[in-house]
């Protein structure tokens, strides 16, 4: 609910983004890189010319054409997709370390890439399942041990986190640090400390 009506008119409410929460001064505002053009949202979004195959609204950032490795495990229960999803994928074009940081609005000559810890890579094995069907319950493809969908969420419940149904990068992080994040370390949305997050879904 919160996403889809912020979608028609985030675009217009720039400012509902600065301050201290918001996406000015955080590790996405590279308004002070000299590949920047000196704007927070162009390197992601755009206004128009979008990006037309969906990824992510008004996307502007040039996207991944890698083949990625996905989480498995012998007690997973949901279904996962065979690639990531498209919103997960707009993050992923940064942070797979394949596409250039300035690769956007159709420039493609770009040399900077995420290093360090930022860096996922294309093997996502590793990494929490993204892309996975959230399936509480004891029926086939069901997992027993998650939380209800109406459960308490950040600043909702888990079903307003999810991505047709999917758990995302989005899921767990703001990639604008609005809203319910504050002073979490990662842009995550809810408190790391005890792992108040995981436990949101993880009956454990
Ligand atoms: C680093 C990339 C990045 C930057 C910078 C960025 N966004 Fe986004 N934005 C995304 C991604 C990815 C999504 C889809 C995932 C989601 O909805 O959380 C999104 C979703 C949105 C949405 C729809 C969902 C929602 O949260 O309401 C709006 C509106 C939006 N962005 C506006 C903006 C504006 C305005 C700016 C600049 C102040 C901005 N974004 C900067 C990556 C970015
Ligand atoms: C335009 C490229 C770009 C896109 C798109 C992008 N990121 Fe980032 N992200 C970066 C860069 C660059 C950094 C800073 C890395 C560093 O400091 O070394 C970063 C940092 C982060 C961090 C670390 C924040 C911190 O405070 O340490 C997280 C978490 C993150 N991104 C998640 C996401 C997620 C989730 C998405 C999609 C919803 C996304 N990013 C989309 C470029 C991007
Ligand atoms: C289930 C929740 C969850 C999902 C889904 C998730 N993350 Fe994270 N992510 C975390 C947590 C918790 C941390 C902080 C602890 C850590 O660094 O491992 C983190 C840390 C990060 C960092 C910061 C690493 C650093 O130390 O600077 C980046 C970048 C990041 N995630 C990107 C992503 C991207 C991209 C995706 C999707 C492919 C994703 N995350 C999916 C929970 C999640
Ligand atoms: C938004 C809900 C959500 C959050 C938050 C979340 N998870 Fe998950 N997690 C899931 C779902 C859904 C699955 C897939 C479960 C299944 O279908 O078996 C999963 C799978 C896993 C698995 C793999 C299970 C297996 O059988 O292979 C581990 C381990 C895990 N999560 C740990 C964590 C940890 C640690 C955190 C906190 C950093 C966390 N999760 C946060 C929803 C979440």
């Amino acid at each position: 609910m919160k996403k889809a009506t912020v979608l028609a008119f985030g675009l217009i409410l720039v400012a509902g983004f600065a301050g201290a929460q918001g996406i000015t001064g955080s590790a996405h505002d590279f308004s002070g890189e000299t590949w920047s053009g000196g704007t927070i949202c162009l390197p992601c979004h755009t206004t128009h010319h979008g990006i037309t195959d969906f990824v992510a609204p008004l996307w502007n950032h040039e996207v991944t054409v890698a083949t990625f490795v996905m989480y498995s495990s012998p007690t997973l229960d949901g279904a996962i997709d065979a690639q990531p999803a498209d919103v997960s994928k707009a993050c992923l074009s940064c942070h797979d370390g394949t596409v250039a940081l300035e690769n956007f609005g159709g420039f493609t000559g770009g040399t900077t890439f995420v290093t360090g810890d930022a860096l996922i890579g294309t093997d996502l094995s590793n990494d929490h399942p993204i892309s996975i069907v959230y399936s509480p319950g004891t029926g086939a493809g069901q997992d027993s041990e998650l939380m209800p969908t109406n459960s308490t969420y950040a600043d909702g419940t888990i079903a307003d986190y999810l991505f047709t149904s999917k758990v995302e990068c989005a899921t767990c992080h703001d990639v604008h640090n609005g809203g319910a994040v504050g002073t979490n370390p990662s842009l995550l949305v809810e408190d790391p400390a005890g792992s108040v997050i995981c436990l949101r879904c993880h009956a454990k």
